[in-house]
């Protein structure tokens, strides 16, 4: 990619890309012609995933890392370029917590400190970090969401607490951002067959769920509508008409 076909390409910075629907995110961008950061801590993994959309002629840094740690988000902001600045924050990678799931009354306190670290205090976080790049672009933040947000499902209140915070994190942010140019949708993807997702669930169970990529149409939907169209809102990727419903 040459310099100025870099400077008007856009850009994405995609978290947990390493693996599940994360990765799946990065190949659909790739194609889509984004130029890509990507993260995960896993960095032999994540480098598999870039290599091959480096090797298709995508333009992608990595910066391995935990997202808990500050250091880690601000080389991701680092790696942004803020002058032409960032379309698109995937906030995707998360944490279920330990499994099998403890309910709520036997949950260990550091487990459930370490969730909402992951899936509410880091998203936030990277908002921060990057938001002059992102309103340079008039760029969109997903964050990702799930049905455990809102079904109150036994053993799933740890993650689906910290879910639901995220929910309400977007559509504040939503309006938060909108005098800076920024949108934010929160996006339930369904059940999917993922690394994360297998062992919260029987063998028999889990193969039923469907692959990460049977999402892909509504990601490219979601892409091609105007962000302060969409912002605020919060989508069920799998749904009719991509489910978009009113946040709580
Ligand atoms: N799968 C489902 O059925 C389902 C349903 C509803 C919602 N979702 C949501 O969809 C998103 C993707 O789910 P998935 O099932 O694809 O997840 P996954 O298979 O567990 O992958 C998670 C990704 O996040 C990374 N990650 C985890 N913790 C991290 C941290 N602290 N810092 C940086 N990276 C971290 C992981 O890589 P490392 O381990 O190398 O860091 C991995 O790349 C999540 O937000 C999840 O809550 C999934």
């Amino acid at each position: 990619m040459t310099p100025a076909s870099r400077a008007t390409a856009r850009a994405a910075v995609v978290t947990g890309a390493s693996r599940g629907l994360g990765a799946v995110l990065a190949r659909l961008l790739a194609g889509e012609g984004f130029s890509l950061v990507l993260n995960a801590r896993d960095a032999a993994r994540l480098e598999r995933v870039a290599g091959e959309l480096r090797a298709r002629g995508s333009q992608v840094t990595v910066v391995p890392g935990d997202l808990t740690e500050s250091r880690v988000r601000e080389r991701i902001a680092t790696a942004v370029d803020a002058e032409s600045g960032l379309d698109l924050l995937v906030n995707n990678a998360a944490s279920l917590g330990p499994t099998p799931l403890p309910t709520l009354d036997a949950v260990g306190l550091a487990d459930l400190e370490r969730v909402y670290r992951v899936n509410v205090v880091a998203p936030i976080a990277l908002v921060q970090a990057l938001l002059p790049a992102l309103s340079a672009r008039r760029g969109l933040v997903i964050n990702l969401s799930s049905d455990a947000a809102i079904g109150g499902y036994p053993g799933w209140g740890n993650y689906g607490a910290s879910k639901a915070a995220l929910d309400l994190a977007s559509v504040t942010m939503a309006h938060e951002l909108a005098s800076r140019g920024v949108s934010v949708v929160a996006v339930d993807p369904g059940d999917l067959k993922t690394p994360g997702a297998e062992p919260a669930f029987s063998p028999e169970e889990f193969a039923t769920r469907p692959p990460p990529e049977v999402t892909g149409p509504f990601w490219l939907w979601l892409i091609g509508q105007p962000p302060s169209a969409v912002t605020g809102r919060r989508f069920r990727a799998q749904a009719d008409h991509w489910g978009a419903e009113n946040v709580p």
